[in-house]
Formats: C-alpha cells, sequence, structure tokens
C-alpha cells in the first residue's frame, strides 16, 4: 500500500559515500539526520547491503528500502557500474539488497531517482510536455529522460564518446576535482556533451543535479544553450529523496523494480 503521507527511507549508494534519510514525501523534504556510512573499498553487493542495513538500523527504520544505484538495473544483476565492483554483474547479485532481514529493497539507478525526485518535487515537473532531460554530475555523469511527465528509465547518457573520450570521464564532478578543472576548463569539455544531446534528443529544458548543484552558477552558467536550465531543486539530496518516492511508486506499479 503506498501513501505520500506515509514516510520512507531512501538510500543514495555513491562510489565514494552511501547516504540515507527518511523523507517526508507529502513535502518532498528530509525527516531525519541523514545518516552516512563509506562506500566499502570492495563494493561488493554483500558488503554494499551491509552498509545500508547499518544506514537502516541507525535511522530506526524496519519497512521497505528505496535504493538508487549507480548503474543500470538488469533484472537481478546490475550492468554498466563502473564505480562499484564488477561483482554486481553476475545474475542474482541484487538480491544481497533485501535489507533489512524480510524487508525489500526497492531499485533504481540513482539517476533517474534524482529525476524522480524532481519531476515529483522540482522544475522538471513544470513541463509535462516535452523533454527534461536531468544529468548529474558526481563520480560519473548520470542522466534521466523525464518525457511528458513520465521517467524514461536507464538513459545512461553519461557514456556518449566525445571526441576527447566518454564525456562521464573527462566531465564529471571526479574530473572537476582530481583534475582541478577551472570553470572554463569544464565548459569547454561539457559543451560538445549538451550540443550532441540538443542535437539528438532535442530536450525543452536541462536539469544539473549531484555536486555541480552546488556549484550551479559558476560551473552550468559558462554553457551555450538554447532552452534553460536550473540546478536540482534537492540539491545533492535528490537521489535520496528519489529513491524513497521508488518505494512510494513501486507500491502503484511504476519505473523501478523490486527485489522480491
Ligand atoms: C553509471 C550510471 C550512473 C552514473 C552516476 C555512471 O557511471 O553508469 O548508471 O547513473 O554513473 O552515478
Amino acid at each position: 500500500m503506498s501513501d505520500d503521507s506515509v514516510p520512507q527511507l531512501g538510500v543514495d549508494v555513491g562510489g565514494t559515500t552511501i547516504k540515507g534519510a527518511v523523507v517526508n514525501l507529502g513535502a518532498g523534504e528530509l525527516a531525519s539526520g541523514i545518516h552516512t556510512e563509506p562506500t566499502p573499498p570492495t563494493a561488493t553487493p554483500g558488503d554494499v547491503a551491509a552498509a545500508i542495513g547499518r544506514i537502516a538500523a541507525a535511522a530506526g527504520w524496519p519497512g521497505p528500502v528505496g535504493v538508487a544505484l549507480p548503474g543500470v538495473i538488469d533484472g537481478s544483476s546490475l550492468r554498466h557500474a563502473p564505480n562499484l565492483s564488477r561483482a554486481w554483474e553476475a545474475d542474482g547479485a541484487l538480491e544481497c539488497l533485501r535489507v533489512p532481514e524480510g524487508a525489500n529493497a526497492v531499485l533504481i539507478n540513482d539517476a533517474d531517482a534524482a529525476g524522480l525526485a524532481e519531476l515529483t518535487y522540482g522544475d522538471a515537473g513544470l513541463d509535462r510536455d516535452g523533454l527534461t532531460i536531468v544529468l548529474t554530475f558526481g563520480t560519473g555523469i548520470g542522466s534521466a529522460l523525464l518525457h511528458n511527465g513520465d521517467l524514461i528509465a536507464n538513459s545512461e547518457l553519461g557514456g556518449l564518446v566525445g571526441s576527447n573520450g566518454r564525456f562521464e570521464e573527462i566531465a564529471s564532478g571526479r574530473a572537476i576535482s582530481s583534475e582541478e578543472l577551472t570553470p572554463v576548463e569544464w565548459a569547454r569539455r561539457a559543451q560538445p556533451f549538451f550540443d550532441e544531446l540538443e542535437a539528438m534528443l532535442n530536450p525543452s529544458r536541462w536539469v544539473v543535479g549531484g555536486g555541480l548543484s552546488e556549484n550551479f552558477d559558476r560551473f552550468a552558467s559558462r554553457l551555450k544553450l538554447s532552452k534553460p536550465i536550473s540546478a536540482a531543486h534537492l540539491g545533492v539530496h535528490a537521489g535520496i529523496v528519489g529513491a524513497a518516492v521508488a518505494v512510494s511508486r513501486a507500491g502503484r506499479g511504476s519505473p523501478s523494480s523490486a527485489v522480491k
């Protein structure tokens, strides 16, 4: 049974940190402090599941958990997850996320979670006629396609390859910090990515999330785009909030997959 007035626990699994909080779904706000665990160096399904279990225990959470993961959720395994262990690609790997004991986890791609949160509470919900592209810039580049108010899951646009390599390798939040890119240098790398997506998909709106949403004015303002762009309304919490929304939506049979 799903009910937007019932809080849910959302957990966002990142390349370096796993973060979770109870979310008030009526307001789209965190209803608890954020509980964090470092992403285990092995990043195997079992170790990540144990860390999520500790987060649920710290939050005193007995029920289902929404889990945002950095990869394509494909049946019972995770594909294209370069920031986690290859062990996720084994058939049945996602069954490990049945945490806490006895409660189902509802799984969603991390950028799709951010997109779902923006669709529900942010600017992306403004355009019900057209395509909004949500791009999250963190360890990788995640993407969510919101078309006429619906999420088209697992788009993986950060994997596009430009003349200098995969965009998620050269223009992610990690590239900014590890290569100490200035906003001008970042924009020079990111502009062809946006140009390519504009030519391919003709979006009517852009939303930028992940770590870059905190430095939106310095970085995204450098881009030359024909359509409006804004920072994710929920900032770096969009993944947590969207994972919690996914739990509520799973009860209504919408896009995210439940581990039974
Ligand atoms: C993964 C995506 C994910 C993105 C952001 C990419 O490496 O392939 O699934 O959304 O990182 O975490």
